[in-house]
Formats: structure tokens, C-alpha cells, sequence
């Protein structure tokens, strides 16, 4: 076969993507325990940040001692059986996941999972928050955050995004930590057990009697805002979480 030859040339370039395709398999494969890992960790960073208990220049994982992870059962309202090992499994092969019919889903999801993965803060012993995951359509994508609540289940102690495809500076905010910190001392339901929280368009009016339920909306980004809104009444209605949390508070089990 002459040097310069098309078979050799073609033989050349099939050796060199082989070669280049086992060496990117090998590295797939060999990195992605680590990748795992780094995923975790930035999950837990993500709640511990929600929940404001991050301190930065600690590691994660000793913070993460204080956090409990528990599997909730949606659809008994409780805490799983501890033998469910975790979402993925559930969420992997598919079969816990239930189709949601349009007229209940205001988050725009159309399913979920049966088993949801959720975290409880112990402190000195006590029990301080539960982190909850919340996920729901805004206006260019789905956002996945968690919403804390504090001991009375029912005040929220921290909320935020950490993944979403909303317009920097417009839906983004978001993120603003400006926006985020309107949200701790806010009530989810009222005496009544009624859903109440929810995101205004404007400025909420301090006087209002209602004014401990609503937050401030975007301006400029009121389809995001209104996912938000749609999506915390997806998952802290009848059909996401108050269920299971109207069980945890008189199960006394996460008493403060
Ligand atoms: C390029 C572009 C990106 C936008 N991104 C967002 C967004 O991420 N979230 C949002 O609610 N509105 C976004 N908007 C604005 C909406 O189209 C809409 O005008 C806005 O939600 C209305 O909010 P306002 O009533 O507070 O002005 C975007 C508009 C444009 C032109």
C-alpha cells in the first residue's frame, strides 16, 4: 500500500477515532462516581443554602450531619416505609410516577413521582425545618427549588431555585437574594389549614390583612412570578404536600 494511499488514509483516521472513542469511554465511565459525587454534594450545598444554614468554608458534609433525608409517601400523605431506599430508585424504573390531570396541575408538570425525597433539620436535638423539593413551569422553563418550613410546618423558613432557564435579569431575579429573603416568615395556610401563600404583582400592601401570605412580584417578570405562584400551589395544595403535613402535625412526631 503506497504511503499516501486512500485506504491508508482512511485506515489512519478509523484507527485514531477508535482510539479517541475508547479514551472518552474510559473516562465516562471511570468519572462518573466522581460526578456523582460532586452532583450530591452541590444538591446538599443547594438545601443547606435554602434552608440558611450554609456556612461557606465549612464542608458540606459536616454540615449536612444536622439534615435527616426521609422519603415522603405523596400518596399516603406520610412518611415512606424506611425500606424504599430512595426517589431514584422509584423515579427510575418509572412506576410510581402518576399522570396529573390538567385541570389539578397548575405546575405544569403533568406527573410525578410518588415518592419524594424531603429533609429534616435536627438542632440540639429539636426539630427546626423541613426542606421540601418544588418543582412547576414559568415562563421558559421548569424551575427546581425547595421550600423550607419551620417546626409550626405551616411558616416558611427559606425558598429558592437552584436550576431554571428564566431571562437573567428579567425571570432570574429570581435568584436575587434580595427577592429570596422576602420570603422566611411568610405563612403558607391560615388558621383554617387554607392555602394561602402566594406572589402579588407589585408591591405587597404592609397593611393588608393578608399581607403575611403574599410577596412582592418581579417587575418585568410577571409570568415568572406566576409560575412561582402556580407551582407553590401545586405542591403545598391537597394534591403535593398538605396532606403529609397536616399528618406530621398531628403525629406530633417533628414536635419543636
Ligand atoms: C427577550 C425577553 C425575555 C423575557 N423573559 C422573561 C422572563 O424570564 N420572565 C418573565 O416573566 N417575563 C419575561 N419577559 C417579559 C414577558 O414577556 C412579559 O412582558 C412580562 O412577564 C410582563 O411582566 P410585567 O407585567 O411585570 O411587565 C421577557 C420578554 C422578552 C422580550
Amino acid at each position: 500500500m503506497s504511503k499516501d494511499s486512500t485506504l491508508r488514509l482512511l485506515a489512519v483516521a478509523f484507527c485514531l477515532c477508535l482510539v479517541c472513542s475508547i479514551l472518552v469511554s474510559v473516562a465516562a465511565v471511570g468519572l462518573k462516581g466522581r460526578q456523582e459525587n460532586n452532583k450530591n454534594r452541590e444538591k446538599r450545598r443547594n438545601i443547606l443554602q435554602i434552608a440558611n444554614l450554609y456556612e461557606p468554608g465549612t464542608s458540606v458534609e459536616e454540615q449536612f450531619k444536622k439534615v435527616q433525608t426521609r422519603i415522603i409517601d405523596l400518596e399516603k400523605g406520610r412518611f415512606a416505609d424506611p425500606s424504599i431506599s430512595g426517589v431514584n430508585a422509584a423515579e427510575k424504573d418509572g412506576k410510581d410516577r402518576s399522570i396529573i390531570p390538567a385541570d389539578k396541575d397548575s405546575a405544569g408538570i403533568q406527573s410525578r413521582s410518588r415518592f419524594v425525597e424531603a429533609y429534616l433539620v435536627m438542632e440540639k436535638g429539636r426539630f427546626t425545618q423541613i426542606i421540601l423539593p418544588v418543582y412547576g413551569k414559568g415562563l421558559w422553563s421548569t424551575m427546581y427549588g425547595f421550600i423550607a418550613l419551620g417546626p409550626d410546618l405551616s411558616t416558611v423558613s427559606g425558598f429558592g431555585f437552584y436550576e431554571h432557564g428564566e431571562t437573567p435579569g428579567l425571570g432570574g431575579e429570581i435568584d436575587n437574594p434580595a427577592w429570596r429573603g422576602k420570603w422566611p416568615g411568610k405563612g403558607v395556610y391560615d388558621q383554617a389549614g387554607n392555602l394561602r401563600i402566594e406572589v402579588v404583582k407589585g408591591v405587597v400592601d404592609a397593611k393588608s390583612p393578608d399581607a403575611e401570605y403574599k410577596v412582592d412580584g418581579i417587575s418585568g417578570a410577571t409570568l415568572t412570578a406566576r409560575g412561582v405562584s402556580n407551582l407553590l400551589s401545586y405542591w403545598l395544595g391537597e394534591n403535593g404536600y398538605q396532606p403529609f403535613l397536616h399528618n406530621l402535625r398531628k403525629s406530633g412526631e417533628v414536635a419543636p
